[in-house]
């Protein structure tokens, strides 16, 4: 049976199959059917509160879209594809099981606002999802760094090494990066949590409505506040995308280091066997291409934001058919950054460290050149005399074929008047890393805390869904 339009009345013949097939939505929208459902029967429990719907008639439309819930779960009710919106689909199959009465669903309520309720109520489910495995990605994140919690590695500015850290202290970076992005999808879940249905289509409805009940019912904290801006805003949309940006920037920052320090000439960083992948041609590879994906998935999801942007720049204020693009990145972005949650908690649990290709690492260093510079200021030198003292060491032993650890203690005398020999044992790439216990750096100490401290945040931050 042909559908029947919500919108036939002023118009004469069929419309071109064409321009039907361009603007329909039921191909991408029928995702949120279990949306739509709930929230006509919210809106109508609504209706029947505030006497605009008789009881009965109220309780017939109530148990009917509850039997359509029912049967499309138990795929008994095939969503078919005849229909231009997932809203046309439900009042239709409305209509065909009680008459004319199902109209009364379109009382102080339109597509407009609908359209718009389903998407946030969708994303309010999906969020709550997301913030489990968000949760769970900065649980292994430091599970990994106590793991590890004393292995050596080499801090780099400019991908150059500078000074050694700890590997605990390197996850903890990525944790605070990570107790931001929480805030983003926190902010997100805020301005996603706000009921826009009662909008109407543009500028809310005669009829004495209360859109409050039926926000409640949904389970929003808060109801609009403006119906004309209800129906035309996305800007909780902009705040999702930013939260997945946020942490899809950070991981393509944290795929990048893994590359590199897993890669040959460095690979102290290994990945698991069972994520990673082979090459037809050469025997010898093992590459890492979920965290290229990661990486590559960053543009992707920038492109979400950006195209959002470019979507409402200049849109009339009102509900324009242009909002209809909103849906099939945001269920993109959706998948996007669910599986890259799981995907990098994944690669976090089955990551290790190589202690002997650390040491090789090692080798050809001059990472401890500040630590003498600190030490001998401690002999008496200004910070300036004391970096030009090391820096002519460094010289020197790129001179000589050396490197720090080779030095004497005659050499660095020569060199150094008021220098001794007490000055090499500073030279200790593990010592070094571990004594750095200024607040928030990466002392043995100092990390022990900020561990303790990430645990403490996790614990009061677990999602209340466990
Ligand atoms: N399918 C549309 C959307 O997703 C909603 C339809 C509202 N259509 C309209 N002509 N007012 O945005």
């Amino acid at each position: 049976m042909a559908s029947r339009k919500l919108w036939g009345g002023r118009f004469q013949g069929k419309q071109d199959p064409v321009a039907l097939a361009f603007t329909e939505s039921f191909s991408f929208d029928q995702q949120m059917w279990e949306e739509d459902i709930d929230i006509l029967k919210a809106h109508v429990t609504m209706l029947v509160e505030k006497q605009i719907v008789q009881k009965e008639v109220g309780k017939k439309i109530l148990t009917t879209l509850q039997s359509i819930h029912q049967e499309i779960n138990e795929s008994k009710l095939v969503l078919t594809s005849e229909h231009e919106d997932i809203h046309s689909f439900i009042e239709e199959e409305l209509t065909k099981r009680i008459g004319e009465e199902a109209s009364l669903i379109r009382i102080g309520r339109s597509r407009n606002d609908t359209v718009v309720t389903d998407l946030r109520l969708y994303l309010k489910r999906e969020l709550s999802e997301i913030l489990e495995l968000h949760h769970q990605y900065l649980e292994a994140l430091i599970d990994l760094g106590e793991r590890f919690q004393d292995v050596v590695i080499p801090g780099y500015t400019h991908f150059r090494r500078a000074q050694p850290i700890l590997f605990s202290f390197y996850c903890l970076a990525h944790f605070a990066g990570g107790m931001r992005e929480r805030q983003a999808l926190e902010f997100a879940h805020q301005w996603d949590d706000v009921s826009t249905l009662g909008a109407g289509a543009v500028s809310g409805t005669s009829w004495p409505i209360e859109p409050k009940i039926s926000s409640k019912l949904l389970g929003f904290s808060e109801t609009f506040f403006n119906a004309l801006d209800a129906v035309s805003e996305r800007d909780f949309l902009l705040a999702f995308y930013f939260a997945c940006n946020l942490i899809l920037t950070h991981f393509s920052r944290l795929s990048e280091d893994l590359i590199l320090w897993s890669s040959e000439g460095l690979a102290y960083v290994d990945l698991p066997d069972d994520l990673c992948t082979g090459s037809s041609l050469m025997p010898q590879k093992k590459n890492p291409d979920p965290l290229e994906l990661l990486r590559g998935k960053t543009g992707r999801m920038f492109g979400h934001l950006s195209s959002l942007f470019m979507l409402l720049k200049g849109l009339p204020m009102g509900y324009n058919r242009d909002l209809q693009e909103d849906k099939e990145p945001l269920f993109d972005a959706i998948k996007t950054i669910k599986e890259s949650l799981y995907m990098m908690t994944r690669i976090l649990e089955g990551l290790s460290l190589s202690k002997e290709a650390l040491a090789k690492v090692w080798v050809d260093d001059f990472s401890l050149a500040t630590d003498l510079a600190d030490e001998l200021v401690k002999s008496g030198y200004s910070f300036g005399e004391a970096h030009a003292y090391a820096g002519k060491l460094v010289r020197h032993c790129d001179e000589k074929g050396k490197f720090l650890k080779d030095l004497t203690a005659e050499e660095i005398k020569k060199m150094i008047p008021k220098a001794d020999g007490k000055i090499l044992k500073f030279l200790s790439i593990p010592e070094s890393a571990k004594r750095r216990e200024s607040p928030g750096g990466t002392g043995e100490k100092a990390v022990s805390k900020a561990l303790i401290e990430a645990k403490a945040w996790l614990k009061e931050k677990a999602p209340k869904t466990r």
